[in-house]
């Protein structure tokens, strides 16, 4: 898979640094393109219930998604974690959903980084075709 577009990096290390992560300290920026270029990032937000914490992939797409943005490229998900972090699985189901087979990129802010097509990371995923 191709390299990561340093935009996309830079948007998604910059949205990091307003993470909400007072409980886990796991700080996570997000950034998706969509198909007519714009950039939407988002970073986790956690709460003091911890199972309303909503990852920052997820605050992304929904960023991009109140704003209309309906078609996406590619997403990067960058943390300072010793391996390129992967989406939860809810968050691929999602992306999934509303972004189909994109390319999906994991940096660290230390410069190791990994691509996988979302297709790979979440194989056979259930969707409004099994409907
Ligand atoms: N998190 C994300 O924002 N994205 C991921 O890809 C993995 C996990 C967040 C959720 C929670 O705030 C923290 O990282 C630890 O799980």
């Amino acid at each position: 898979m191709t390299a990561i577009p340093e935009d996309l990096v830079e948007a998604g290390t910059k949205a990091r640094e307003n993470a909400l992560a007072e409980f886990s300290k796991f700080k996570v920026g997000s950034a998706l393109r969509t198909s007519d270029g714009a950039i939407y990032a988002g970073c986790n937000v956690e709460n003091a219930t911890l199972g309303l914490t909503v990852c920052a992939e997820r605050v992304a797409l929904w960023k991009a998604l109140s704003e209309g943005a309906r078609e996406f490229t590619e997403i990067v998900v960058v943390t300072a974690a010793a391996r390129p972090t992967p989406p939860c699985g809810a968050c691929r189901q999602l992306l999934w959903e509303y972004c189909g087979d994109i390319p999906v990129h994991m940096a660290t802010t230390a410069g190791a980084s990994k691509s996988m097509p979302l297709g790979e990371l979440f194989p056979y995923a259930f969707d409004k075709d099994d409907l």
